[in-house]
């Protein structure tokens, strides 16, 4: 390595080995390395096409990586679309990660665009992933860009963007249930962000090798890697990443990137418990039991101050949102106009019939209108117990790998489980423990909200696309409203809805989202 020869024998040698491997050109992408491919892939209306691309595959995009299985991108460039030629050389880029359940994923074995291994949960709004319909010889691979259901059909956002013309990176990252020999954990907390960083950096470093516009980087992610996108967006070019950065060997450029799209983010997840409590509080779990009550109301109560404090106003005038409020307000900016989107896309008679079984909806004849209180018996069952994320004793058997999994996202060196909240950690160990030294730090670094609202961030992206299910109890809906809010507040471009009635992992407006990208690209 270069670094350790010193700066005069760096000169030398930089001049004595153009070209060659060094540590400073290891990060240099390498035009040629690329297979042809050719395959039908669908577009966002459901209509095929032949696309042409060149896809380059496995790049390690960091010169220390630890595991370059998850430490490597893929990228696609569309050259023939339909028989007709383009050129993506100044494409905005789709950055499209696959994370799902903070695991980790890795694209290093996909054989074309949109294949990546994302190790995640499937959604609820998703049928296996091999009911995707077969499109690359390459996909139909267990995907987590791929596990998304829009109206019947799966979306796969890769796919959707190198037939829409755009640049298509797809990064792996390291994930919460990696473990090294020594029995260390080494892809929890901050090891995702970071890597995904890394990826940015790599590209950036590449500015005019690599294919597409690098100033126009659109981030796309779900669950929690929405979480991590929204994070990537929040983050940009924040110093609190840098020595991360530095000891996995990331290149020396910017990781800013231009626009962020975020689906059902699994985000400010310190916060999440009583924002769940909040939301979901009075809803039974599927088994029809009610959840511990005192605990709910307990962390219910840390909702309102952390609401409070956050100081955010709501989108479209609302004005300071509040634990108080925070039920009017997600009914007359996200949750009655969807449902009043929905309702407006259907047939007379399908309306009819849906008004029928739904009486809690009041509809004027172009408006739906209902309560809080209606809303929440509609949802029906909670997905998670209380608390949802910091649990109060630690998985002993590892059958579900979701279980605890926050808990392990915060796991350190050969601590599988860690607590991130002081309330569930006092719950467990006693009044008097104290949160690992660590804790707070990497906290920050994995809440998006921290480089919005407690230090907004001037490299943040400026550009936000938000969605989420209506009826998604994997979190509180109050997390990507604030995160909108958040974002809409710095006086960012956000667009932020719900889909009506859809759970986890829904996808069902990617064609708009697709032109949202050549309209915001400019
Ligand atoms: C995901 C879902 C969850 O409920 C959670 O707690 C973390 C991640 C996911 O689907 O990625």
């Amino acid at each position: 390595g270069v670094a350790a020869i010193g700066g005069v024998a760096l000169t030398a040698q930089a001049e004595s080995t153009k070209g060659g491997p060094t540590e400073s050109n290891a990060l240099v992408f390498d035009q040629e390395a690329f297979t042809t491919l050719t395959t039908t892939v669908a577009d966002a209306a459901g209509d095929e096409h032949e696309v042409t691309y060149r896809f380059y595959r496995a790049i390690t995009y960091v010169t220390k990586p630890v595991d370059e299985k998850y430490q490597s991108l893929n990228i696609s460039v569309p050259v023939k679309i339909d028989g007709k030629s383009v050129d993506a050389s100044g494409a905005p880029i789709l950055f499209a990660n696959s994370v799902g359940g903070y695991m980790p994923s890795s694209v290093a074995e996909a054989t074309g665009v949109g294949g990546g291994m994302g190790g995640g949960p499937a959604p609820d709004d998703a049928p296996s992933a091999s009911a995707a319909p077969s499109t690359s010889s390459g996909s139909g691979t267990e995907s987590g860009s791929s596990a998304q259901l829009a109206g019947g059909k799966m979306v796969n956002l890769p796919q959707l963007g190198l037939v829409a013309g755009y640049v298509v990176v797809e990064p792996g990252a390291r994930g919460r249930t990696l473990k090294n020999s020594a029995g260390e954990y080494y892809g929890t907390a901050p090891a995702a962000i970071v890597d995904l960083k890394a990826a940015v950096r790599y590209l950036r470093a590449n500015k005019g090798r690599v294919p597409g516009n690098v100033e126009r980087i659109f981030s796309t992610g779900t669950s929690a890697g929405g979480a991590l996108s929204a994070l990537l967006g929040a983050s940009g070019d924040s110093p609190l990443y840098e020595k991360y950065l530095e000891d996995i060997g990331a290149a020396d450029a910017s990781d800013a990137i231009f626009a962020t799209g975020a689906w059902c983010p699994i985000t400010d997840l310190e916060h999440a418990d009583g924002a769940y409590e909040w939301n979901w509080g009075t809803n039974r779990l599927s088994t029809g039991e009610q959840v511990d009550q005192t605990v709910s109301k307990g962390l219910k109560s840390q909702f309102v101050e952390y609401q409070a404090a956050l100081k955010l106003r709501g989108l479209g005038g609302f004005g300071p949102l509040t634990a108080r409020n925070y039920d009017d307000y997600l009914l007359r900016t996200y949750l009655q106009p969807s449902a009043t989107t929905y309702l407006s896309g259907l047939s007379e008679t399908e309306r009819t019939t849906y008004l029928a079984k739904n009486t809690f909806i009041t509809w004027n004849g172009k408006n739906a209108a209902f309560t809080w209180e209606r809303f929440l018996t509609h949802v029906g069952a909670r997905k998670k117990d209380a608390p949802a994320f910091d649990l109060f004793t630690f998985p002993t058997d590892s059958s579900d790998a979701m279980s605890g999994d926050i808990n392990n996202e915060f796991g350190e060196g050969t601590e599988q489980y860690r607590h991130f909240t002081l309330y569930s950690l006092r719950k467990d160990k006693g009044a008097t423990a104290r949160l690992a030294g660590d804790i707070p730090e990497k906290l920050r670094l994995m809440n998006p909200m921290f480089h919005l609202v407690d230090k907004p961030n001037p490299g943040r992206s400026r550009h936000w696309w938000i969605r989420l299910g209506s009826s998604d109890s994997d979190t509180s809906l109050t997390v990507s409203a604030n995160l909108a809010a958040a974002a809409g507040q710095l006086g960012d471009d956000v667009s932020h809805l719900y889909y009506w009635d859809a759970g986890h992992g829904a996808n069902e407006d990617a064609g708009d989202f697709i032109d949202w990208i050549a309209e915001t690209a400019g």
